[in-house]
Protein backbone atom coordinates (compact mmCIF):
# COMPACT_ATOMS: atom_id res chain seq x y z
CA UNK A 1 0.00 0.00 0.00
CA UNK A 2 1.01 3.32 -1.15
CA UNK A 3 0.30 7.01 0.77
CA UNK A 4 -3.16 7.49 1.15
CA UNK A 5 -3.96 10.34 -1.90
CA UNK A 6 -4.97 13.88 -1.32
CA UNK A 7 -8.31 14.73 -1.58
CA UNK A 8 -7.96 18.14 -2.85
CA UNK A 9 -5.26 20.44 -4.29
CA UNK A 10 -4.16 23.73 -2.09
CA UNK A 11 -6.40 26.19 -4.27
CA UNK A 12 -9.69 24.00 -4.00
CA UNK A 13 -11.53 24.57 -0.42
CA UNK A 14 -13.80 27.18 -0.32
CA UNK A 15 -16.61 28.06 2.80
CA UNK A 16 -18.63 24.84 1.39
CA UNK A 17 -16.65 22.15 1.85
CA UNK A 18 -16.82 23.06 5.68
CA UNK A 19 -16.96 20.38 8.00
CA UNK A 20 -15.24 18.17 5.48
CA UNK A 21 -12.45 15.95 6.10
CA UNK A 22 -9.48 16.47 3.95
CA UNK A 23 -6.15 15.55 3.03
CA UNK A 24 -3.49 18.01 1.10
CA UNK A 25 -0.47 18.11 0.03
CA UNK A 26 2.21 20.41 -0.41
CA UNK A 27 5.13 22.69 0.53
CA UNK A 28 5.11 25.31 3.08
CA UNK A 29 5.05 28.41 2.14
CA UNK A 30 4.56 30.59 5.41
CA UNK A 31 5.00 29.37 8.49
CA UNK A 32 3.89 30.86 12.50
CA UNK A 33 5.33 28.98 15.11
CA UNK A 34 2.82 30.80 18.47
CA UNK A 35 4.25 27.57 20.78
CA UNK A 36 0.51 25.97 20.93
CA UNK A 37 -0.58 27.52 17.64
CA UNK A 38 1.23 26.43 14.44
CA UNK A 39 -0.11 28.05 11.27
CA UNK A 40 0.93 27.51 7.89
CA UNK A 41 0.30 28.28 3.97
CA UNK A 42 0.42 24.87 2.53
CA UNK A 43 1.30 25.36 -1.67
CA UNK A 44 1.26 23.76 -4.49
CA UNK A 45 0.58 24.69 -8.08
CA UNK A 46 -3.36 25.30 -7.47
CA UNK A 47 -2.86 27.79 -4.66
CA UNK A 48 -2.16 28.52 -0.81
CA UNK A 49 -4.67 26.76 1.93
CA UNK A 50 -3.90 27.69 5.82
CA UNK A 51 -3.44 24.75 7.97
CA UNK A 52 -3.74 25.36 11.71
CA UNK A 53 -2.24 22.77 14.34
CA UNK A 54 -3.54 23.18 17.73
CA UNK A 55 -1.66 21.88 20.62
CA UNK A 56 -4.71 21.13 22.98
CA UNK A 57 -6.67 18.92 20.24
CA UNK A 58 -3.31 17.23 18.33
CA UNK A 59 -1.31 14.30 19.73
CA UNK A 60 1.80 15.48 20.72
CA UNK A 61 4.30 13.84 18.18
CA UNK A 62 2.07 15.70 15.31
CA UNK A 63 2.81 18.92 17.37
CA UNK A 64 6.57 18.13 17.69
CA UNK A 65 6.80 17.58 13.97
CA UNK A 66 4.65 20.92 13.41
CA UNK A 67 7.13 22.84 15.46
CA UNK A 68 9.89 21.37 13.21
CA UNK A 69 8.65 22.76 9.87
CA UNK A 70 10.61 25.13 8.07
CA UNK A 71 9.83 26.47 4.43
CA UNK A 72 9.67 24.89 1.69
CA UNK A 73 9.45 21.26 3.46
CA UNK A 74 6.81 18.89 1.55
CA UNK A 75 4.01 17.40 3.58
CA UNK A 76 0.92 15.81 3.89
CA UNK A 77 -1.50 16.96 6.41
CA UNK A 78 -5.35 15.96 7.47
CA UNK A 79 -7.66 17.77 8.85
CA UNK A 80 -11.19 18.90 9.21
CA UNK A 81 -11.96 21.93 6.81
CA UNK A 82 -13.55 24.84 9.42
CA UNK A 83 -14.59 28.42 8.22
CA UNK A 84 -12.34 30.83 9.67
CA UNK A 85 -14.26 33.67 12.18
CA UNK A 86 -14.84 36.61 9.94
CA UNK A 87 -11.97 38.69 11.04
CA UNK A 88 -9.44 36.58 9.98
CA UNK A 89 -10.89 35.90 6.52
CA UNK A 90 -8.24 36.63 3.70
CA UNK A 91 -10.63 37.84 0.74
CA UNK A 92 -7.60 38.31 -1.24
CA UNK A 93 -7.40 34.78 -1.35
CA UNK A 94 -9.64 31.87 -3.10
CA UNK A 95 -9.09 29.79 -0.07
CA UNK A 96 -9.33 32.55 2.65
CA UNK A 97 -12.77 31.78 3.77
CA UNK A 98 -11.28 28.41 5.53
CA UNK A 99 -8.63 26.73 6.81
CA UNK A 100 -7.80 23.31 7.36
CA UNK A 101 -7.68 22.23 11.18
CA UNK A 102 -4.73 19.26 11.11
CA UNK A 103 -4.64 16.71 13.47
CA UNK A 104 -2.45 14.68 11.10
CA UNK A 105 1.16 15.61 9.53
CA UNK A 106 3.59 13.55 7.98
CA UNK A 107 6.77 15.03 6.67
CA UNK A 108 7.35 14.05 3.24
CA UNK A 109 10.96 15.58 2.68
CA UNK A 110 12.71 18.66 4.12
CA UNK A 111 14.04 21.29 2.48
CA UNK A 112 17.54 23.06 2.54
CA UNK A 113 17.47 26.98 2.81
CA UNK A 114 16.07 28.45 -0.13
CA UNK A 115 19.09 30.67 -1.84
CA UNK A 116 16.55 33.24 -2.00
CA UNK A 117 12.52 33.68 -1.19
CA UNK A 118 10.07 32.94 -2.92
CA UNK A 119 7.83 35.86 -2.73
CA UNK A 120 8.41 37.82 -6.29
CA UNK A 121 10.12 40.68 -4.68
CA UNK A 122 13.34 38.90 -4.51
CA UNK A 123 16.53 41.05 -4.93
CA UNK A 124 18.41 37.97 -5.79
CA UNK A 125 20.55 38.33 -9.23
CA UNK A 126 19.02 36.62 -12.02
CA UNK A 127 22.32 34.31 -12.08
CA UNK A 128 21.11 32.86 -8.76
CA UNK A 129 17.77 32.36 -10.05
CA UNK A 130 18.48 30.76 -13.58
CA UNK A 131 21.23 28.61 -11.53
CA UNK A 132 18.15 27.16 -9.13
CA UNK A 133 15.65 27.54 -11.39
CA UNK A 134 13.82 24.53 -10.60
CA UNK A 135 12.76 27.19 -7.58
CA UNK A 136 12.14 30.31 -9.58
CA UNK A 137 9.67 27.96 -10.91
CA UNK A 138 7.72 27.42 -8.08
CA UNK A 139 6.87 31.07 -7.90
CA UNK A 140 3.15 32.02 -9.48
CA UNK A 141 4.40 34.66 -12.04
CA UNK A 142 6.71 31.77 -13.83
CA UNK A 143 3.87 28.93 -13.03
CA UNK A 144 1.57 31.31 -14.83
CA UNK A 145 3.49 31.80 -17.72
CA UNK A 146 3.96 28.15 -18.55
CA UNK A 147 0.45 27.52 -17.84
CA UNK A 148 -0.01 30.28 -20.68
CA UNK A 149 2.57 28.79 -22.82
CA UNK A 150 0.59 25.48 -22.76
CA UNK A 151 -2.99 27.06 -23.23
CA UNK A 152 -1.66 28.47 -25.73
CA UNK A 153 -0.15 25.14 -27.58
CA UNK A 154 -3.65 23.51 -26.74
CA UNK A 155 -5.79 26.52 -28.66
CA UNK A 156 -3.05 26.23 -32.23
CA UNK A 157 -3.22 22.71 -32.05
CA UNK A 158 -7.32 22.25 -31.31
CA UNK A 159 -7.69 25.22 -34.02
CA UNK A 160 -5.45 23.23 -36.50
CA UNK A 161 -6.75 19.92 -35.67
CA UNK A 162 -10.42 21.72 -36.68
CA UNK A 163 -8.83 22.08 -39.95
CA UNK A 164 -7.05 19.13 -41.09
CA UNK A 165 -4.03 19.61 -40.18
CA UNK A 166 -1.54 16.39 -39.72
CA UNK A 167 0.99 17.09 -36.57
CA UNK A 168 4.22 15.47 -37.82
CA UNK A 169 7.19 15.32 -36.07
CA UNK A 170 10.49 15.91 -38.04
CA UNK A 171 14.24 14.67 -37.33
CA UNK A 172 16.38 16.61 -34.69
CA UNK A 173 19.90 15.08 -36.95
CA UNK A 174 18.87 16.65 -39.92
CA UNK A 175 21.67 18.05 -43.04
CA UNK A 176 22.45 21.88 -42.33
CA UNK A 177 19.10 23.75 -42.85
CA UNK A 178 19.96 26.99 -44.68
CA UNK A 179 17.94 29.52 -42.44
CA UNK A 180 20.88 32.39 -42.16
CA UNK A 181 22.62 31.26 -38.58
CA UNK A 182 24.88 29.29 -37.52
CA UNK A 183 24.56 25.59 -37.41
CA UNK A 184 24.66 23.51 -34.01
CA UNK A 185 26.62 20.78 -35.10
CA UNK A 186 26.47 17.18 -34.07
CA UNK A 187 29.88 14.80 -34.18
CA UNK A 188 28.36 11.18 -35.87
CA UNK A 189 30.19 8.15 -34.45
CA UNK A 190 29.50 6.04 -36.75
CA UNK A 191 30.57 8.32 -40.19
CA UNK A 192 33.72 9.59 -38.56
CA UNK A 193 34.36 12.93 -39.96
CA UNK A 194 30.35 13.55 -40.49
CA UNK A 195 28.33 15.83 -38.59
CA UNK A 196 24.80 16.09 -37.87
CA UNK A 197 23.10 19.61 -38.02
CA UNK A 198 20.30 20.30 -35.24
CA UNK A 199 17.64 21.72 -37.41
CA UNK A 200 17.41 25.41 -37.42
CA UNK A 201 13.60 25.09 -38.51
CA UNK A 202 11.73 22.15 -40.30
CA UNK A 203 11.54 24.28 -43.10
CA UNK A 204 12.93 21.62 -45.76
CA UNK A 205 11.46 18.86 -43.95
CA UNK A 206 7.85 20.61 -44.02
CA UNK A 207 8.63 21.18 -47.90
CA UNK A 208 8.94 17.30 -48.10
CA UNK A 209 5.76 16.63 -46.30
CA UNK A 210 4.14 18.42 -49.29
CA UNK A 211 5.45 16.44 -51.98
CA UNK A 212 4.78 13.46 -49.91
CA UNK A 213 1.04 14.53 -50.29
CA UNK A 214 -0.04 15.43 -46.58
CA UNK A 215 -1.28 18.75 -47.75
CA UNK A 216 -1.34 20.36 -44.18
CA UNK A 217 1.06 20.09 -41.53
CA UNK A 218 2.30 21.53 -38.74
CA UNK A 219 4.22 20.95 -35.81
CA UNK A 220 5.48 23.07 -32.41
CA UNK A 221 9.06 22.35 -33.87
CA UNK A 222 12.13 23.13 -31.65
CA UNK A 223 14.52 25.10 -33.62
CA UNK A 224 18.11 25.46 -32.63
CA UNK A 225 20.39 28.42 -33.55
CA UNK A 226 23.89 29.42 -33.08
CA UNK A 227 23.49 32.95 -33.11
CA UNK A 228 23.81 36.08 -30.15
CA UNK A 229 20.64 36.12 -27.95
CA UNK A 230 18.75 39.18 -27.60
CA UNK A 231 15.43 39.44 -25.69
CA UNK A 232 13.95 37.81 -28.30
CA UNK A 233 16.18 35.25 -29.44
CA UNK A 234 17.20 32.09 -27.57
CA UNK A 235 19.91 29.03 -29.02
CA UNK A 236 16.63 26.84 -28.70
CA UNK A 237 13.11 27.88 -29.15
CA UNK A 238 9.98 26.55 -30.38
CA UNK A 239 7.97 27.50 -33.73
CA UNK A 240 4.64 26.58 -34.26
CA UNK A 241 5.21 25.60 -37.68
CA UNK A 242 2.89 25.16 -40.62
CA UNK A 243 2.91 24.29 -44.39
CA UNK A 244 -0.24 23.85 -46.70
CA UNK A 245 -0.32 22.91 -50.52
CA UNK A 246 -2.88 24.29 -53.37
CA UNK A 247 -2.22 27.87 -51.68
CA UNK A 248 -1.93 31.03 -51.86
CA UNK A 249 -0.72 34.12 -49.66
CA UNK A 250 -4.44 34.75 -48.69
CA UNK A 251 -5.15 31.29 -47.72
CA UNK A 252 -1.99 31.81 -45.10
CA UNK A 253 -3.63 35.13 -43.70
CA UNK A 254 -6.74 33.56 -43.17
CA UNK A 255 -5.58 30.26 -41.41
CA UNK A 256 -3.33 32.73 -39.17
CA UNK A 257 -5.69 34.96 -38.13
CA UNK A 258 -7.99 32.26 -37.17
CA UNK A 259 -5.69 30.97 -35.30
CA UNK A 260 -4.13 33.65 -33.44
CA UNK A 261 -7.82 34.90 -32.81
CA UNK A 262 -8.21 31.12 -31.11
CA UNK A 263 -5.00 31.64 -29.36
CA UNK A 264 -6.10 35.24 -28.12
CA UNK A 265 -9.52 34.58 -27.03
CA UNK A 266 -7.79 31.51 -24.81
CA UNK A 267 -5.00 33.34 -23.75
CA UNK A 268 -6.98 36.46 -22.58
CA UNK A 269 -10.39 35.70 -23.34
CA UNK A 270 -10.68 38.88 -25.56
CA UNK A 271 -11.58 38.63 -29.45
CA UNK A 272 -9.15 39.55 -32.34
CA UNK A 273 -10.07 42.38 -34.65
CA UNK A 274 -10.02 40.98 -38.45
CA UNK A 275 -8.59 40.37 -40.78
CA UNK A 276 -5.49 42.04 -39.81
CA UNK A 277 -4.72 45.16 -41.69
CA UNK A 278 -1.22 44.94 -43.95
CA UNK A 279 1.29 47.09 -44.35
CA UNK A 280 4.03 46.73 -47.33
CA UNK A 281 7.40 46.52 -46.38
CA UNK A 282 8.09 49.89 -48.55
CA UNK A 283 5.21 51.99 -46.28
CA UNK A 284 6.65 49.94 -43.11
CA UNK A 285 10.12 51.54 -43.46
CA UNK A 286 8.92 55.34 -44.70
CA UNK A 287 6.23 55.64 -42.29
CA UNK A 288 7.89 53.46 -39.20
CA UNK A 289 11.22 53.27 -40.06
CA UNK A 290 11.07 49.28 -39.54
CA UNK A 291 9.87 46.42 -40.64
CA UNK A 292 7.87 45.40 -37.63
CA UNK A 293 6.85 48.76 -36.38
CA UNK A 294 4.99 49.46 -33.45
CA UNK A 295 1.89 51.15 -34.05
CA UNK A 296 0.63 51.58 -31.03
CA UNK A 297 1.89 54.95 -30.62
CA UNK A 298 1.02 57.78 -33.74
CA UNK A 299 3.94 59.02 -34.40
CA UNK A 300 5.02 58.64 -37.66
CA UNK A 301 8.01 59.61 -39.96
CA UNK A 302 7.38 62.40 -42.98
CA UNK A 303 9.49 62.37 -45.86
CA UNK A 304 10.78 65.37 -46.66
CA UNK A 305 12.74 64.75 -50.43
CA UNK A 306 10.26 66.67 -52.07
CA UNK A 307 9.89 69.53 -49.88
CA UNK A 308 14.11 70.32 -49.82
CA UNK A 309 14.25 68.78 -53.40
CA UNK A 310 16.78 71.30 -55.15
CA UNK A 311 17.88 72.92 -52.12
CA UNK A 312 21.65 74.32 -51.68
CA UNK A 313 22.13 72.88 -48.10
CA UNK A 314 24.90 70.49 -48.65
CA UNK A 315 23.60 67.86 -46.14
CA UNK A 316 20.14 67.48 -48.29
CA UNK A 317 20.97 68.05 -51.64
CA UNK A 318 24.04 65.26 -51.50
CA UNK A 319 21.45 62.58 -49.96
CA UNK A 320 19.28 63.29 -53.04
CA UNK A 321 21.87 63.62 -55.41
CA UNK A 322 22.76 60.41 -54.74
CA UNK A 323 19.60 58.40 -54.21
CA UNK A 324 19.10 58.62 -51.01
CA UNK A 325 16.02 60.35 -48.85
CA UNK A 326 15.27 63.06 -46.15
CA UNK A 327 12.83 61.95 -43.43
CA UNK A 328 11.62 63.89 -40.43
CA UNK A 329 9.96 63.35 -37.20
CA UNK A 330 7.95 66.12 -35.47
CA UNK A 331 8.27 66.01 -31.97
CA UNK A 332 5.05 68.40 -30.86
CA UNK A 333 6.05 71.05 -27.96
CA UNK A 334 4.48 69.50 -25.94
CA UNK A 335 6.91 67.02 -25.09
CA UNK A 336 9.30 69.66 -24.99
CA UNK A 337 12.36 68.10 -26.14
CA UNK A 338 15.35 69.38 -24.61
CA UNK A 339 18.99 69.86 -26.45
CA UNK A 340 20.40 67.17 -24.37
CA UNK A 341 17.54 64.91 -25.18
CA UNK A 342 18.23 65.20 -28.84
CA UNK A 343 22.20 64.77 -28.35
CA UNK A 344 21.12 61.24 -26.78
CA UNK A 345 18.66 60.68 -29.54
CA UNK A 346 21.24 61.60 -32.32
CA UNK A 347 23.57 59.22 -30.56
CA UNK A 348 21.13 56.71 -30.69
CA UNK A 349 20.66 57.71 -34.46
CA UNK A 350 24.38 57.75 -35.40
CA UNK A 351 24.46 54.00 -33.52
CA UNK A 352 21.93 52.85 -36.59
CA UNK A 353 24.28 54.41 -38.88
CA UNK A 354 23.11 57.70 -39.27
CA UNK A 355 25.18 60.80 -39.64
CA UNK A 356 23.79 62.42 -37.20
CA UNK A 357 20.24 64.55 -36.80
CA UNK A 358 19.56 68.08 -38.14
CA UNK A 359 17.76 70.03 -36.14
CA UNK A 360 15.40 72.88 -36.18
CA UNK A 361 12.23 74.40 -34.29
CA UNK A 362 8.89 75.31 -36.08
CA UNK A 363 8.10 78.83 -35.15
CA UNK A 364 5.33 80.83 -35.91
CA UNK A 365 5.94 81.07 -39.65
CA UNK A 366 8.98 79.90 -40.09
CA UNK A 367 11.46 77.21 -39.20
CA UNK A 368 13.71 78.92 -35.96
CA UNK A 369 17.44 77.44 -35.30
CA UNK A 370 19.38 74.83 -35.88
CA UNK A 371 19.68 74.27 -39.95
CA UNK A 372 17.29 76.97 -40.68
CA UNK A 373 19.48 79.04 -41.60
CA UNK A 374 20.62 77.31 -44.64
CA UNK A 375 17.16 76.98 -45.82
CA UNK A 376 15.42 79.07 -48.16
CA UNK A 377 11.90 80.39 -46.76
CA UNK A 378 10.42 78.62 -49.43
CA UNK A 379 11.96 75.34 -48.44
CA UNK A 380 10.96 76.24 -44.90
CA UNK A 381 6.98 76.15 -45.75
CA UNK A 382 7.75 73.22 -47.61
CA UNK A 383 9.05 71.27 -44.77
CA UNK A 384 6.10 72.98 -42.47
CA UNK A 385 3.39 71.66 -44.78
CA UNK A 386 4.93 68.51 -44.85
CA UNK A 387 5.41 67.75 -41.54
CA UNK A 388 2.32 69.34 -40.25
CA UNK A 389 4.16 70.95 -37.04
CA UNK A 390 2.97 73.80 -34.83
CA UNK A 391 4.91 76.40 -32.85
CA UNK A 392 7.70 74.67 -30.91
CA UNK A 393 7.50 71.27 -32.63
CA UNK A 394 11.06 69.99 -33.09
CA UNK A 395 11.92 68.64 -36.24
CA UNK A 396 14.41 65.77 -36.45
CA UNK A 397 15.50 65.02 -39.75
CA UNK A 398 17.85 62.58 -41.00
CA UNK A 399 19.19 62.46 -44.44
CA UNK A 400 21.29 59.61 -46.67
CA UNK A 401 20.78 56.18 -47.80
CA UNK A 402 17.24 55.71 -47.87
CA UNK A 403 17.44 52.16 -45.77
CA UNK A 404 19.55 53.90 -43.46
CA UNK A 405 17.54 56.97 -42.67
CA UNK A 406 14.38 54.69 -42.34
CA UNK A 407 16.01 52.43 -39.59
CA UNK A 408 17.88 55.38 -37.71
CA UNK A 409 14.47 57.33 -37.51
CA UNK A 410 12.68 54.08 -36.63
CA UNK A 411 14.69 53.57 -33.44
CA UNK A 412 14.71 57.71 -32.60
CA UNK A 413 10.86 56.81 -33.45
CA UNK A 414 10.64 53.62 -31.00
CA UNK A 415 12.42 55.85 -28.06
CA UNK A 416 10.38 58.81 -27.99
CA UNK A 417 7.12 56.25 -28.03
CA UNK A 418 9.12 55.46 -25.10
CA UNK A 419 9.58 58.05 -23.69
CA UNK A 420 5.99 59.69 -24.57
CA UNK A 421 3.41 57.59 -24.79
CA UNK A 422 1.91 54.69 -22.65
CA UNK A 423 2.35 51.55 -24.16
CA UNK A 424 -0.09 49.52 -23.23
CA UNK A 425 0.83 46.01 -23.56
CA UNK A 426 -2.74 44.68 -23.59
CA UNK A 427 -3.39 46.71 -26.32
CA UNK A 428 -2.56 44.09 -29.34
CA UNK A 429 -1.70 45.89 -32.40
CA UNK A 430 -0.97 42.82 -34.85
CA UNK A 431 0.16 43.57 -38.38
CA UNK A 432 1.00 41.47 -41.67
CA UNK A 433 4.00 42.98 -43.57
CA UNK A 434 4.04 42.41 -46.54
CA UNK A 435 5.68 42.64 -50.16
CA UNK A 436 9.30 42.34 -49.12
CA UNK A 437 11.35 41.97 -51.83
CA UNK A 438 12.67 38.57 -52.69
CA UNK A 439 16.77 39.10 -52.15
CA UNK A 440 18.53 42.09 -50.86
CA UNK A 441 21.70 43.70 -51.33
CA UNK A 442 24.02 43.20 -47.85
CA UNK A 443 25.06 47.21 -46.75
CA UNK A 444 28.41 45.33 -45.85
CA UNK A 445 29.50 43.24 -48.13
CA UNK A 446 27.35 43.93 -51.40
CA UNK A 447 26.40 40.76 -51.72
CA UNK A 448 23.11 39.47 -52.76
CA UNK A 449 21.15 37.54 -49.78
CA UNK A 450 18.04 36.38 -49.57
CA UNK A 451 15.73 38.24 -47.50
CA UNK A 452 13.67 35.57 -45.85
CA UNK A 453 14.64 32.32 -47.39
CA UNK A 454 15.48 30.81 -50.71
CA UNK A 455 12.71 28.71 -50.58
CA UNK A 456 10.66 31.72 -51.48
CA UNK A 457 8.35 31.91 -54.86
CA UNK A 458 8.98 35.19 -57.16
CA UNK A 459 5.64 37.50 -57.12
CA UNK A 460 4.36 36.16 -60.61
CA UNK A 461 4.48 39.72 -62.09
CA UNK A 462 7.79 40.14 -61.31
CA UNK A 463 9.38 37.02 -62.84
CA UNK A 464 10.63 38.34 -65.85
CA UNK A 465 12.92 40.84 -63.55
CA UNK A 466 14.82 38.00 -62.48
CA UNK A 467 17.09 37.68 -65.01
CA UNK A 468 17.14 41.81 -65.84
CA UNK A 469 17.03 43.48 -61.98
CA UNK A 470 16.34 40.73 -59.05
CA UNK A 471 17.00 43.45 -56.62
CA UNK A 472 13.54 44.73 -57.73
CA UNK A 473 11.70 40.83 -57.45
CA UNK A 474 9.37 41.08 -54.76
CA UNK A 475 8.60 37.30 -52.96
CA UNK A 476 5.04 35.64 -51.90
CA UNK A 477 6.52 36.27 -48.53
CA UNK A 478 4.70 38.12 -44.98
CA UNK A 479 5.45 38.68 -41.50
CA UNK A 480 3.11 38.51 -39.07
CA UNK A 481 4.53 40.93 -36.23
CA UNK A 482 2.79 42.36 -33.00
CA UNK A 483 3.52 45.55 -30.75
CA UNK A 484 7.20 45.74 -32.40
CA UNK A 485 7.84 42.11 -32.14
CA UNK A 486 8.58 39.86 -35.29
CA UNK A 487 6.18 37.11 -34.68
CA UNK A 488 6.52 34.72 -37.74
CA UNK A 489 7.61 34.65 -41.18
CA UNK A 490 6.53 32.50 -44.38
CA UNK A 491 6.33 32.50 -47.92
CA UNK A 492 4.35 30.81 -50.90
CA UNK A 493 7.35 28.34 -51.75
CA UNK A 494 9.16 27.84 -55.31
CA UNK A 495 7.61 24.26 -56.02
CA UNK A 496 9.54 24.18 -59.35
CA UNK A 497 13.43 22.92 -59.66
CA UNK A 498 14.62 24.97 -62.76
CA UNK A 499 12.88 27.92 -60.50
CA UNK A 500 14.52 27.12 -58.00
CA UNK A 501 18.13 26.31 -59.02
CA UNK A 502 18.00 30.16 -60.59
CA UNK A 503 16.89 31.39 -56.82
CA UNK A 504 20.13 29.62 -55.76
CA UNK A 505 21.97 31.02 -58.63
CA UNK A 506 20.86 34.81 -57.82
CA UNK A 507 22.81 34.45 -54.45
CA UNK A 508 25.52 32.94 -55.84
CA UNK A 509 24.29 29.29 -55.36
CA UNK A 510 26.10 27.16 -58.53
CA UNK A 511 24.49 23.90 -59.17
CA UNK A 512 27.15 21.81 -57.45
CA UNK A 513 26.84 24.09 -54.02
CA UNK A 514 22.92 23.29 -54.67
CA UNK A 515 23.15 19.62 -55.27
CA UNK A 516 25.46 19.16 -52.58
CA UNK A 517 23.28 21.36 -49.55
CA UNK A 518 19.81 20.94 -50.99
CA UNK A 519 19.92 17.77 -53.56
CA UNK A 520 17.34 16.20 -51.08
CA UNK A 521 15.22 18.58 -52.17
CA UNK A 522 15.83 19.36 -55.49
CA UNK A 523 14.84 15.93 -56.60
CA UNK A 524 11.64 15.60 -54.09
CA UNK A 525 10.70 19.07 -56.94
CA UNK A 526 11.22 16.41 -59.67
CA UNK A 527 8.32 14.33 -58.37
CA UNK A 528 4.95 15.97 -59.13
CA UNK A 529 5.61 18.66 -56.29
CA UNK A 530 2.23 20.71 -55.62
CA UNK A 531 2.46 24.40 -55.09
CA UNK A 532 2.95 25.27 -51.48
CA UNK A 533 3.28 27.45 -48.71
CA UNK A 534 3.52 28.14 -44.77
CA UNK A 535 4.86 30.26 -42.01
CA UNK A 536 6.41 29.79 -38.83
CA UNK A 537 5.46 31.98 -35.69
CA UNK A 538 7.62 31.92 -32.81
CA UNK A 539 5.88 30.40 -29.95
CA UNK A 540 7.74 31.98 -26.77
CA UNK A 541 7.51 35.25 -28.40
CA UNK A 542 3.27 34.60 -28.70
CA UNK A 543 3.51 33.93 -24.95
CA UNK A 544 5.54 36.81 -24.12
CA UNK A 545 3.23 39.42 -25.70
CA UNK A 546 0.48 37.89 -24.05
CA UNK A 547 1.79 37.13 -20.77
CA UNK A 548 2.75 40.59 -20.73
CA UNK A 549 6.96 40.19 -20.30
CA UNK A 550 10.05 41.92 -22.00
CA UNK A 551 11.93 38.58 -22.09
CA UNK A 552 11.18 35.39 -24.13
CA UNK A 553 13.43 33.80 -21.11
CA UNK A 554 10.51 33.79 -18.72
CA UNK A 555 8.39 31.80 -21.43
CA UNK A 556 10.73 28.84 -21.05
CA UNK A 557 11.03 26.27 -18.57
CA UNK A 558 14.75 25.94 -18.74
CA UNK A 559 16.41 28.85 -20.19
CA UNK A 560 19.56 30.17 -21.70
CA UNK A 561 21.62 32.77 -20.91
CA UNK A 562 22.90 35.85 -23.01
CA UNK A 563 26.02 33.79 -23.09
CA UNK A 564 24.16 30.34 -24.40
CA UNK A 565 24.58 28.51 -20.99
CA UNK A 566 22.70 26.84 -18.84
CA UNK A 567 23.32 27.84 -15.13
CA UNK A 568 21.38 24.94 -13.74
CA UNK A 569 23.30 22.21 -15.29
CA UNK A 570 25.91 23.71 -16.50
CA UNK A 571 25.81 23.10 -20.30
CA UNK A 572 27.74 23.40 -22.27
CA UNK A 573 30.72 21.55 -20.48
CA UNK A 574 33.58 19.98 -21.78
CA UNK A 575 33.95 16.27 -22.42
CA UNK A 576 36.35 13.91 -21.54
CA UNK A 577 39.00 13.53 -24.23
CA UNK A 578 37.99 9.21 -24.66
CA UNK A 579 34.31 10.56 -25.57
CA UNK A 580 35.88 12.79 -28.26
CA UNK A 581 38.19 10.18 -29.16
CA UNK A 582 35.34 7.88 -29.70
CA UNK A 583 33.53 10.72 -32.32
CA UNK A 584 37.02 11.03 -34.15
CA UNK A 585 37.72 14.40 -32.95
CA UNK A 586 40.70 16.03 -30.85
CA UNK A 587 40.92 19.53 -29.16
CA UNK A 588 43.17 21.86 -30.39
CA UNK A 589 45.16 23.02 -27.38
CA UNK A 590 44.71 26.81 -27.81
CA UNK A 591 40.06 26.35 -27.91
CA UNK A 592 40.52 23.85 -24.98
CA UNK A 593 41.95 26.75 -22.43
P1 LIG B 1 12.23 32.53 -39.37
O1 LIG B 1 13.67 32.24 -39.36
O2 LIG B 1 11.83 33.93 -39.75
O3 LIG B 1 11.46 31.61 -40.42
O4 LIG B 1 11.59 32.17 -37.98
C1 LIG B 1 10.20 32.26 -37.74
C2 LIG B 1 9.93 32.83 -36.38
O5 LIG B 1 10.62 32.12 -35.37
C3 LIG B 1 10.95 33.00 -34.30
N1 LIG B 1 12.40 32.97 -34.06
C4 LIG B 1 12.96 32.93 -32.83
N2 LIG B 1 12.43 32.92 -31.61
C5 LIG B 1 13.26 32.86 -30.55
N3 LIG B 1 14.60 32.78 -30.66
C6 LIG B 1 15.20 32.78 -31.87
N4 LIG B 1 16.53 32.66 -31.95
C7 LIG B 1 14.37 32.87 -33.04
N5 LIG B 1 14.61 32.89 -34.37
C8 LIG B 1 13.40 32.94 -34.97
C9 LIG B 1 10.49 34.37 -34.70
C10 LIG B 1 10.42 34.26 -36.19
O6 LIG B 1 9.49 35.18 -36.74
N6 LIG B 1 11.32 28.26 -41.85
C11 LIG B 1 10.97 29.67 -41.76
C12 LIG B 1 9.48 29.86 -41.68
C13 LIG B 1 8.73 29.62 -42.96
O7 LIG B 1 9.14 30.15 -44.01
O8 LIG B 1 7.71 28.91 -42.91
C14 LIG B 1 11.62 30.25 -40.52
O9 LIG B 1 12.12 29.58 -39.65
O10 LIG B 1 9.22 34.61 -34.13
Amino acid sequence: MGQPKRTHTCGELRAENEGKRVRLMGWVHRHRDQGGLVFFDLRDRYGLTQVTLNAETVESDVMSRAHSLRSEFVVAIEGMVQLRPGETKNISMPTGEIEVFADGLEILNESEVLPFVLDGHTDASEDLRLEYRFLDLRTPELQAVLALRHRICQAARRFLDSRLFLEIETPLLVRPTPEGARDFLVPSRIHPGSFYALPQSPQLYKQMLMVSGFDRYFQIAKCLRDEDMRADRQPEFSQIDIEMSFVDEEDIYELCEGMMAAIVRDATGEELDIPIPRLTYHDAMNRFGSDKPDVRFPLEIVDLSEAVEGSEFKVFAGALEAGGAVKALCVPSEHGLSRREIDELEALAKKNGAKGIARTKVGEDALEGGIAKFLSADEQARIIAATGGTAGANLLIIAGRWSLVCKSLGAVRLELGKRFFTLDPDELRFLWVTDFTLVEEDPDTGQIVPSHHIFTMPKPEDLPLLDSDPLRVHGQLYDLVLNGVELGSGSVRVHIRKLQEKILGLIGIGAEEADRRFGFLLRALEYGAPPHGGIALGLERIVMLLAGRSAIRDTIAFPKTTRAASLMDGSPAPVAENDLKGLHLEMRKETHD
